[in-house]
């Protein structure tokens, strides 16, 4: 009988545990946080995130071998294997601010192992930290003064929210690293027992423990790299006539490069990209290679580029001025079916809108109101300038532009007809995602305007007319 405990009852803690819970049912997991509010709320009818399908894994298993407690230590004593999925946020202040990674939460977590563990446990790190940060927890616990043998495992998490699970149901693979001695082999393969209930061995991959570690920061870099380099094309689509979603679709179908995450958008964000960059960077930096620190370091600053040229775009299409027009901002959230709005785009379109004096209204399917005013404005502060909306129409009343920035499905079939109607002239549309029909939104009279398209003005005549296409078929 195995017994699991998780620290972290977040976006990443709780979805993996549940469903090692639902795959594994003679192990008992307790996901335990020191946020009371979030455990009460996994232990309610509402769960505190919203993941398509996750209320099914939970409802499956909660109570049964899955509970949520606020018992930190507790958990820790009856565990033989310890996750450790507490944030890790970019530092705000002293050495390393805006780049390294705080570690305040995994250090005192290690605190709370060394004081009250009574037996060797395996301790797992999930959240995402420094190369080498095993090696402090294992000082903190060597120091904690019990002589008990405790092994540390690197099991980076690599679901993406919005279907973590999917994810976790199938992997690409399952990462584990661990010392590579007896007793880090027997750690691993005890993790590795645990995926395998699901998980085919072959896509179980060990490592040593700085390989493990530094694959996670690498991985995240390599995804947001080609975000960042397809987004830099976009600005060279828009200005030659070349279209972003023909580029990549014609080198993705080069088997070398492949067709994934070539999304031209107004930028990425959410809770990894950025902050596992900055923390490479940091650590190039540590370790004494500035080179590598730059380069990596570009694929951030193309991101914010594209973010703030997107801004620029409609305040310039616009007239040159956006003061006092009514913007209906389309989507909150970082990416479609989340509610999470970290490092969303949005907010730095939104702050860029308002400070060009815009009246912005927003509209997204699941954040809520208090959600968006206080990541646009700061807590507590509130401006007449910025209000949210119950649906896209209603945000679109009165509009001189309609802006999505969330690929979110609904706003592919918005009745746009309807809604122009209800809109200032001319109207606009400035499409971050790339996910309405342009030419159709043109033939309706919007000005409308997409990541890396041509404007209507350099946009490739099309020379297929209906009589045409039998023949073109045939050829
Ligand atoms: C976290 C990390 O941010 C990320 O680096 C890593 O890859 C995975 O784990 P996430 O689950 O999204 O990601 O974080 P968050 O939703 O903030 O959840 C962390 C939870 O840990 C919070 O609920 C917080 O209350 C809890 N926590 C934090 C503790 O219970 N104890 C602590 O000491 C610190
Ligand atoms: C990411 C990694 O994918 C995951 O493996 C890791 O564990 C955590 O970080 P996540 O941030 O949840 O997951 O979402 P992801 O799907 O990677 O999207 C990140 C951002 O990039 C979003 O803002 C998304 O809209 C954007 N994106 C993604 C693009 O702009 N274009 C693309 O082609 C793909």
């Amino acid at each position: 009988m195995t017994k699991i405990c998780c620290i972290g009852a977040g976006y990443v803690g709780g979805p993996t545990m549940a469903m090692i819970a639902f795959k594994a049912p003679d192990i008992t997991v307790t996901v335990v946080d020191m946020n009371a509010a979030r455990i009460a709320a996994w232990n309610s009818a509402e769960l505190p995130i919203y993941e398509p399908g996750l209320d099914a894994v939970v409802k499956a298993c909660r109570g049964r071998n899955l509970f949520f407690s606020t018992h930190v230590k507790e958990a820790i004593r009856e565990a033989d294997l310890i996750f450790v999925a507490v944030n890790t946020p970019t530092k705000t202040y002293g050495l390393g601010a805006g780049r390294a990674a705080d570690l305040r939460f995994i250090e005192s977590v290690a605190r709370t192992i060394a004081e009250v563990a009574e037996t060797p446990k395996i301790i797992i790190e999930k959240s995402t930290i420094p190369v080498r940060t095993a090696e402090t927890i294992k000082t903190i616990l060597a120091a904690g003064g019990r002589a008990l043998d405790h092994q540390v495992l690197s099991n980076p998490e690599f679901l993406a929210e919005g279907t973590a699970v999917a994810d976790l149901l199938a992997p690409d693979r399952v990462l584990i690293g661990g010392e590579r001695t007896p007793a880090g082999a027997r750690a691993v393969e005890a993790l590795a027992a645990v995926y395998a209930r699901w998980v085919p061995r072959e896509r179980i991959i060990t490592t040593n423990l700085w390989s493990a570690e530094l694959s996670k920061l690498v991985a995240n870099a390599f995804l947001a790299q080609r975000i960042s380099s397809i987004n830099a094309i976009s600005a060279l689509c828009e200005a030659t006539g070349a279209d972003i979603d023909e580029v990549a679709g014609a080198i993705g179908r080069d088997s070398r490069i492949g067709p994934k995450f070539l999304k031209a958008s107004v930028g990425f964000g959410g809770s990894c990209f950025q902050k596992d960059i900055l923390n490479l960077v940091y650590l190039c930096e540590t370790y004494g290679c500035p080179e590598v620190a730059a380069y990596w370091e570009s694929v951030v600053s193309i991101n914010d580029w594209q973010k703030q040229r997107f801004a620029q775009r409609i305040v310039e299409q616009l007239f040159n001025t956006v003061a006092d027009k009514r913007i209906a901002v389309l989507g909150f959230a970082f990416k479609k079916d989340t509610d999470d709005t970290r490092e969303s785009p949005a907010i730095s379109v939104v702050r860029d809108l308002l400070a060009e004096n815009a009246r912005v209204v927003i509209y997204d399917p699941q954040v809520p109101e208090r959600q968006i005013v206080k990541d646009v404005l700061g807590p507590g502060s509130e401006s007449e300038r910025l209000t949210v909306a119950v649906s896209a129409e209603a945000a679109a009343e009165g509009a001189h532009a309609l802006v999505v920035v969330t690929e979110w499905d609904e706003f592919a079939t918005i009745d746009f007809a309807r809604i122009l109607a209800r809109m200032q002239r001319p109207a606009f549309v400035f499409d971050g995602r790339n996910l309405l029909p342009l030419e159709k939104l043109r033939a309706l009279g919007f000005r409308a305007f997409g990541i890396g398209k041509p404007a209507a003005e350099l946009a490739a005549p099309v020379i297929v007319s209906e009589t045409l296409e039998p023949v073109l078929a045939a050829v």
